[in-house]
């Protein structure tokens, strides 16, 4: 890994084993972006990938006289582009003047090029352990006129192919800005053959993949609900039309922020692809005074030339061991059990202590006692902001049930959800301007509560006395920290007016500033993140909590759709999954605790539920999932993943493997939504094997129970090349493999051991 800059032709290569990041200094000081790929030889002369060009119709450079067609900013590909000056396609900066003008000129000045890799005070960022192991690329450009300073970071590792990016605004002038856009990345990219891959959907059905190929214009995705949102999650892939999970190229653009965001592709006439992924602009406005500065959240791009799966497997070792922190990154996740959808709100200590001490028996490690137990929460209309204990409901309050829940040998966790107040509550009603709400106008209710004003200090201070309480006083090793509605009405009654396009980012800031203190102090506190299911699920909160609860939904079946989509960015042991209830909660559906279990592996796994309405059988077989899960989690949690079949593409049939990283053991994954009679054969082709090895392969029918496959030991390159044959008897190929009549909703996990 190197960062390199060749004096000659004024170019910077960004390079280690696997990727090669170049960018040059144009005759006139603007900074272009050569190429972002697999790696190239490093040498003098990589300045000629930069096409210049003229164009017709694009505005040419003129400065002091000189004038030179040959030169226009609209036909380069540039690094951190504005609009205006040049370039008239979308850019990554804005910048407000006192004169009311919004055009700048940033030029090339210095540049610093050092070991390790800076944190960014306030915010998330991947990071190093030690210096050998990052190098990073500061660059200082200037616009003289404006007398403000564009700090471009660019950060490399050794052993990931993934450049972190970001840019700082200093400002020198008396008469102050205001930026009213920064991008945390932008690339310029030489042609359009691309498919753009977004992770999109609603409110329990996180995380869906959509891929369409680029034409010209703007294809985005996007938040403005003051969260990451579930309807598009703050991430991009861009993939060559012939890329597969398997080969091709893919290019990740993954956000590590958690409120607004706009991540796009720009296609331009030229067929150049211009990304960009950043702070949504819409509702942003920082005003800085001479000396301020503002920092960009990080986002890290990711190159692979092994498909899809190559660029998720870059972004799992990456996220989980340099973005993931403390003592939970390296630590296995305790099996929890959440008491959400087993009582709702009707929490009383006797029903959590049977909970818990039922699950306790069955093996569960850490009981979560869930929404409920605060203030006069009984029900979604009261008590939001009231994080002192329900006595009604827990008469020994949180301290005398977790004591007693840690008496049975558990862990015991507790849910929050700072950021929101309902009308009914104490809180609400000393504090009414605590609540974000434009002056004059009522502000909208969803799920009958408000959004708090969490870019106050004051607000985000009494939210801290009031956790730190809690969690001071009873042994609590794990917080689920909710957020279960958009943000409207933004409006702070803190700030002046031309302070208020700051609110957004400063509630964000202030709730990574919460949890940055808490952690602080509890570090071996678990947080999970949630909101509403994932409505927050991003890179940004893994920093902070290294789980997140992925989806409300918790039927196995749609669990499948939402794991594997969340999966091309996230890692399995981020993704919190639990089996429920059947008939499932949210859809009815019924399926067998087999079948939850299964889709329940791939993630942190959890109970959802009240174990002591289960049949003896079900229980039993809770035992025996917990037994497996923990004997097979390292795999799933440490190994690779490689995405077999699609949900939404296969006719219903899904699959996915993880294979240990010395490709000594695999757990793979298979789900059928719907059985056919006389079906097409089926098999699924496995990858990440060894194919000069050969594996045992056994299959486990109610999940835990491994049976080997009939055949005998089956080399890796036979897996991998003809595939593992998942046609049943009922298709009418009597092979003998399966058992009849398997049924719809069907999983098989398939354990793989190399001989
Ligand atoms: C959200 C969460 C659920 C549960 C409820 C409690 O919907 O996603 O898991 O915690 O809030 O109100």
């Amino acid at each position: 890994m190197a960062i390199q800059f060749h004096e000659s032709d004024r170019t910077f290569h960004l390079y280690n084993d696997s990727v090669s990041y170049c960018i040059a200094v144009t005759k006139y000081g603007h900074l272009a972006g050569l190429y972002f790929g697999k790696r190239l030889r490093d040498r003098d002369g990589l300045s000629h990938l930069l096409e210049y060009s003229g164009g017709n119709q694009s505005p040419g450079f003129y400065e002091d006289g000189v004038e030179d067609p040959s030169y226009s900013l609209n036909e380069i590909r540039q690094e951190y582009p504005s609009f205006g000056h040049g370039d008239l396609r979308q850019g990554a900066l804005v910048i407000g003047q006192k004169d009311g003008s919004r055009i700048m000129d940033f030029r090339y000045v210095t540049h610093r090029i050092y070991d390790g890799k800076p944190q960014l005070a306030g915010l998330p960022a991947v990071y190093t352990e030690e210096d050998g192991e990052a190098q990073t690329l500061e660059i200082t450009l200037r616009d003289e006129w404006l007398q403000t300073d564009l700090i471009l970071l660019y950060s490399i590792f050794n052993d990931y192919p993934a450049i972190a990016r970001s840019a700082r605004i200093e400002c020198h002038t008396p008469e102050g800005i205001t930026v009213l856009q920064a991008a945390s990345a932008c690339l310029d990219l030489p042609d359009s053959g691309y498919e753009m891959l977004e992770l999109a959907g609603g409110w329990a059905r996180e995380c869906h993949m959509y891929r369409n190929p680029l034409r010209p214009g703007i294809q985005s995705v996007y938040s403005r609900r003051g969260n990451s949102s579930s309807q598009f999650n703050p991430f991009l892939a861009l993939l060559r039309p012939e890329a597969t999970e398997t080969c091709g190229e893919a290019l990740g653009f993954s956000l590590l922020y958690s409120g607004n965001y706009l991540a796009q592709a720009d296609v331009d006439y030229r067929d150049v692809t211009r990304v960009t992924i950043g702070i949504h602009p819409d509702g942003f406005a920082w005003p800085l005074a001479e000396g301020q500065s503002f920092q960009t959240p990080e986002a890290v791009l990711v190159y692979s030339d092994e498909g899809l799966s190559g660029m998720s497997r870059a972004y799992h070792r990456l996220y989980s061991r340099r973005l993931v922190r403390g003592y939970w990154r390296d630590h296995e996740r305790p099996i929890l059990l959440n008491n959400w959808e087993a009582t709702y709100f009707g929490i009383t200590e006797e029903k959590m202590l049977n909970i818990a001490s039922k699950a306790r028996d069955l093996g569960v490690d850490l009981f979560v006692m869930d929404d409920g137990w605060f203030g006069t929460r009984n029900h979604d209309h009261a008590g939001l902001g009231d994080w002192y204990v329900n006595r009604d409901k827990l008469p020994q309050g949180v301290r005398g049930l977790a004591e007693k829940v840690t008496a049975l040998g558990m862990k015991f966790g507790l849910w929050f959800e700072p950021e929101m107040v309902n009308e009914d509550s104490d809180l609400y009603r000393a504090h009414p301007d605590w609540v974000l709400r434009t002056p004059g106008r009522s502000a909208s209710k969803t799920r009958h509560q408000w959004v708090l004003d969490f870019s106050r200090d004051d607000v985000m201070e009494n939210l801290y006395q009031q956790m730190s309480a809690i969690l001071g006083d009873a042994p609590v090793s794990y917080v689920k920290w909710d957020m279960n509605r958009s943000m409207s009405e933004v409006y702070s009654a803190a700030y002046p007016p031309e302070q208020q396009g700051t609110v957004y980012h400063r509630c964000i800031l202030n709730v990574y500033a919460l949890y940055e203190r808490l952690h602080a102090e509890f570090p071996h506190i678990l947080f999970e993140s949630c909101a509403g299911g994932g409505a927050r699920f991003d890179a940004g909160m893994l920093y902070y909590a290294p789980q997140g609860w992925t989806s409300d939904d918790t039927d196995a079946m749609e669990r499948v759709s939402i794991q594997y989509g969340a999966s091309v960015v996230y890692p399995l042991s981020s993704l919190g999954a639990h089996v429920s209830a059947s008939p499932n909660h949210q859809l009815s559906r019924v399926t067998s605790i087999a079948t939850r279990a299964a889709t329940a592996y791939f993630g942190t796994f959890g109970y959802e539920l009240d174990p002591n309405q289960l049949s003896a059988e079900d229980q039993a077989e809770i035992r025996e999932q917990i037994r497996f899960i923990k004997q097979y989690r390292h795999i799933i949690h440490q190994g690779d993943l490689y995405r077999l079949e699609n949900p939404y593409e296969n006719n219903g049939e899904a699959a996915w493997i993880c294979v240990s990283p010395d490709r000594s053991q695999a757990i793979a994954a298979y789900f059928r939504f719907r059985q056919h009679i006389t079906a097409p054969l089926s098999r699924i082709r496995l990858a990440g094997l060894d194919p000069d090895a050969d594996y045992k392969v056994s299959y486990c029918r109610n999940s835990t129970e491994p049976v080997e496959l009939p055949f005998g030991p089956v080399g890796g390159d036979e897996l991998m090349q003809y595939g593992l044959i998942t046609s049943d008897s009922r298709s009418g190929i009597h092979n003998g493999i399966y058992p009849d009549r398997e049924g719809d909703y069907l999983a098989r996990i398939y354990l793989l051991e190399k001989l």
